[in-house]
């Protein structure tokens, strides 16, 4: 577990701690967790560092670098290299909350909902709610069960993330668009990193 706050995420762990420390709805919670993470990712030191982050080998899943883990809170912050063209399959985070800022590289996000009425944990027919291109600076603030994927583009992408409890440890949802078939896995594996130690 990370449990301690890295050097150059301190101050950014010390507000996001203030907001789960306030009586706040889930909606307004992230909402304000959104809202810190322009400034996060202009973050000279920041931006430095992930100059040196591991990138996943050839075949390997994208990696959700572990920064920190709260002791008391349970959220996460991670950060996240695509390479060029590399996507996610069409999922949903479960009962979490994520918020994603995206710091290098542009992204095709594409947004669905489900228009079947839910009744079969096993089948779904999705619809595509909304399709966009994101550049550095884009923000997304994903609710629980949301559905959605991401690719990133001709250039390799990095993220950073906040999740309201790490992913691997609950099993999401992943929909296959041919057959509609919707199965359940446990998500992306967390791989510590200790930013500290990367810097000296
Ligand atoms: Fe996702």
């Amino acid at each position: 577990m990370e449990s301690k706050a890295p050097h150059i995420l301190r101050g950014f762990i010390d507000e996001l701690r203030a907001l789960f420390k306030q009586p706040l709805s889930d909606d307004e919670r992230w909402r304000r967790i959104a809202a810190l993470m322009p400034a996060l990712i202009e973050s000279p030191e920041l931006r430095a560092s992930a100059r040196s982050w591991p990138e996943h080998g050839p075949g390997e899943m994208p990696r959700n670098l572990l920064f920190y883990e709260d002791p008391d809170y349970r959220f996460v912050v991670n950060g996240l290299i695509k390479k060029p063209h590399e996507g996610t399959p069409v999922h949903d985070h479960a009962h979490t909350w994520t918020v994603s800022a995206l710091m290098e590289g542009e992204e095709h996000v594409t947004l669905y909902r489900r228009a079947d009425d839910g009744s079969r944990p096993d089948f779904a027919r999705l619809e595509k709610l909304a399709d966009h291109e994101v550049r550095p600076g884009h923000v997304d603030l994903i609710p629980p069960y949301v559905i959605h994927e991401e690719r990133a583009g001709d250039c390799r992408t990095i993220s950073m993330i906040v999740r309201s409890e790490k992913t691997g440890s609950f099993p999401q949802n992943m929909f296959h668009m041919v057959t509609g078939k919707v199965t359940q896995s446990p998500g992306a594996a967390q791989f510590p990193y200790d930013l500290d130690s990367a810097q000296s």
